[in-house]
């Protein structure tokens, strides 16, 4: 089985990338991805000389690119995305250009080939919850309310309509929030965890803190979409989570603790604008028709998760200093 990954130099995806090399050695994998901001060579280096392994850098909205990866791939296992909702209210226009159009490209040759495609979004694209409110499932109505739940709203649209007029055998995740090794210091576990360890730099806190997300562990995500693409029922959604809800400040303090700081790290700043208040992922179609849950609990999750960054010390130091775009040039020669 050969796997186009796209988007697999980021945080998710290359650790999709680790986790189906460990478990499936006949396997091959295609790596396709531009090396935005987000994507690190840095998080695959072990399997640069495998045989097994490729990588391409390129865009995926580039359809001369992606024609000929999807052509010689049985799978396509798209990832790529531009992925951080503050910068998308800062600068919305790679949010579309990359999720919508990006998704299209792909789209296309996947119908030009007739090719197995898994499309990879989030639960960002149900809006937000009141705290009562049950948690989203594959029934929730769709109400994205930041560019870059709208544009992975539009690009879960497209991947639907290609099931329903091509026939393209599709299949769809919408998952909660990941964190673990390999997340970019952007994303705010890791940012908490980095700020501490570097020591001198606060803990910037939105609003009252009080939003909740519903944190799982990323080798559990990858996981749900290894069952997904060997498993799952073509034309269908899925919905993956934690059943791991907590307010931001319970995370901060609890990152706090195994770091034995004190809270005089918190700041607390102006908030996102429209900052989506609560998610929360009811996981039970995957569970029963799949069998996937999540087994790592948060607190196991984020032991596991400090204990990364401080053994991978130079990992975010690199991110953080820029220095991690590099790397490419000098494997790569270019
Ligand atoms: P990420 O930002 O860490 O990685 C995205 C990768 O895509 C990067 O390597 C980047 O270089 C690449 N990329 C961006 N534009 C590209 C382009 N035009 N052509 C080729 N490659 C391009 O993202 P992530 O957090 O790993 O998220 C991966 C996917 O999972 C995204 O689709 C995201 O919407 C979804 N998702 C993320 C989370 C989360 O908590 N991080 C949760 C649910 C769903
Ligand atoms: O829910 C899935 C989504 O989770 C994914 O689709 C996105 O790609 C991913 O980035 C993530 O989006 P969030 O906006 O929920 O994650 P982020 O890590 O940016 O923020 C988590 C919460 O922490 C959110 O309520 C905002 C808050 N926050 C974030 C940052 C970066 C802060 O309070 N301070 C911060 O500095």
């Amino acid at each position: 089985m050969k796997l186009l990954i796209t988007g697999g130099a980021g945080f998710i995806g290359s650790n999709f990338i680790h986790h189906i090399l460990k478990k499936y050695p006949e396997y091959q994998i295609i790596n396709v991805d531009i090396l935005t901001y987000a994507g690190n060579l840095e998080n695959l280096r072990i399997w640069e000389n495998d045989a097994r392994y490729r990588f391409v850098k390129g865009d995926i909205t580039d359809s001369v690119v992606v024609d000929s990866l999807v052509a010689e791939s049985d799978v396509v296992v798209h990832f790529a995305a531009e992925s951080h909702v503050d910068r998308s209210i800062a600068n919305p226009y790679v949010f579309i250009d990359t999720n919508i159009k990006g998704t299209f490209v792909l789209l296309e040759a996947a119908r030009k080939y007739n090719k197995r495609f898994h499309h990879i979004s989030t639960d960002e694209v149900f809006g937000t919850l009141g705290p009562k409110d049950a948690p989203f499932d594959e029934n929730t109505k769709y109400d994205p309310r930041s560019p870059y739940s709208a544009s992975k709203a539009s690009s879960d649209h497209l991947v639907r309509s290609y099931f329903h007029t091509y026939a393209l055998p599709i299949t769809l995740s919408n998952c909660s929030n990941n964190y673990g090794p390999f997340a970019h210091p952007e994303k705010f576990i890791s940012l908490v965890i980095t700020n501490l360890l570097e020591g001198g730099e606060q803990i910037p806190v939105y609003g009252d803190g009080l939003q909740v997300r519903d944190w799982l562990y990323v080798e559990d995500h990858c996981k749900a979409i290894d069952l997904i693409i060997h498993t799952g029922v073509i034309g269908e959604t899925y919905c993956i989570g934690g059943k791991s809800e907590r307010e931001n400040i319970w995370i901060v303090k609890k990152i706090l603790e195994l770091l034995g700081k004190d809270e005089s790290m918190i700041e607390y700043v102006k908030d996102r604008a429209g900052h989506d208040r609560r998610y929360a992922i009811d996981y039970s179609k995957i569970e029963h028709e799949l069998g996937w849950h999540p087994e790592v609990t948060l607190e196991e999750g984020l032991k596991k998760t400090v204990v990364w960054f401080q053994e991978n010390e130079s990992w975010w130091k690199n991110v953080k200093s820029g220095d991690y775009q590099e790397y490419y040039k000098k494997q790569y020669g270019k």
